[in-house]
């Protein structure tokens, strides 16, 4: 039997969310959204493209959550997105009556799924997730290192004209403006990135990382990022359901892990089968420690307006 993820939200991310996973033969999929028609239309059409890609696999688009029953994966995509002059923190209100609602529908149909939440402001809305759920920890995970890092990881390859296969790079922290990018733990084929740029190049390709998003917002103009941050949604869901047990930037409900209790940070995660398998505790310096206790105090405070 194919296994069966859910995406909830059928917009930009959502639907192309579902094109990756398709296209990879990972699942089934049903898109749902509350856009009468949208989700319907967007899934028949990628239907209709499976014969051309060689794809066994079906794509349901819904606005019924009785179609997403028994899920393995929820990714929830649900909620707007942000426009030019807009941060992530100005979604919050509207996006966290989405996602409360969206999360209770979903797990009252596929009690045992595992829920990788992307709305923004993504920190505070996993956190709205995990609240609403009542799952554990490990089966409420947010997406945001892996796009965070695999930005980080297109400026380097850039800069070194290297392939992006060599590099891996690791940004922790919460997804925006106090993310953490850790040169320290990027490296080119093995190679820490301190050894091959220059110190103030290097801090121009981290601040670029932390303006990764609003980059592509004053492109569109009329909507923000979504081929990289789907992609980054289906790695996630990848490394579950085939129980790869991969190492990925996420956002985590910490416990006292790194010093942090009770709120979702990004972390190096291990994703296997159980979904959140392990969270890896690394040395940091202080000034890095200090960082990341700064991006957990802006998402504390996201957290405080919404009383979750
Ligand atoms: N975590 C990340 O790194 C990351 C990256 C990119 C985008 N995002 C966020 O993902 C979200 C989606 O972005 P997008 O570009 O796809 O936006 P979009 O506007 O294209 O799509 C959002 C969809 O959600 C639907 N929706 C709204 N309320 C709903 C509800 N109650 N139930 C079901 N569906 C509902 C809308 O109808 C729309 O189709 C935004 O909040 C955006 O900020 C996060």
């Amino acid at each position: 039997m194919r296994r069966k993820v859910t995406i909830v939200g059928a917009g930009n991310v959502g639907a192309t969310a579902a094109h990756w996973i398709a296209e990879k033969e990972l699942a089934d999929v049903v898109l749902v959204d509350v856009m009468d028609g949208v989700p319907q239309g967007k899934g028949l059409d990628l239907t209709e493209a499976m014969p051309i890609e060689k794809c066994d696999v079906s794509i349901i688009g819904t606005n019924d959550y009785s179609a997403t029953a028994v899920s393995d994966i929820v990714v929830i995509t649900a909620g707007i997105a942000r426009k030019p002059g807009m941060s992530r923190d100005d979604l919050l209100i509207t996006n966290y009556k989405i996602v409360s609602d969206v999360v209770g529908k979903v797990v009252a149909a596929s009690p045992d799924c595992i829920l990788i939440i992307v709305s923004n402001p993504l920190d505070a809305m996993a956190q709205t997730a995990y609240r609403t759920a009542g799952l554990p920890r490990e089966r409420v995970i947010g997406m945001a290192g892996v796009l965070d890092s695999a930005r980080f990881r297109t400026f380097i390859a850039d800069e070194l004209k290297v392939s992006v296969e060599n590099v891996t790079a690791l940004v922790l922290g919460g997804h925006g403006d106090t993310m953490v990018p850790m040169p320290r733990y990027s490296t080119v084929a093995g190679i820490p990135i301190t050894e091959l740029i220059a110190p103030e190049r290097l801090a121009e390709l981290v601040q670029r990382t932390r303006d990764g998003g609003i980059e592509i917002v004053k492109y569109l103009k009329t909507g923000s990022a979504y081929y990289a941050p789907s992609a980054a949604a289906v790695e996630m869901v990848e490394a579950i359901l085939k129980d790869k047990k991969k190492i990925l930037p996420c956002t985590a409900y910490l416990k006292g892990e790194y010093g942090i209790s009770g709120y979702y940070i990004g972390v190096p995660c291990k994703l296997g089968a159980k979904g959140l398998e392990q969270i890896i505790e690394i040395k940091l310096t202080a000034e890095e420690d200090a960082a990341l206790k700064k991006s957990a105090e802006a998402v504390k405070e996201l957290c405080a307006v919404i009383g979750v």
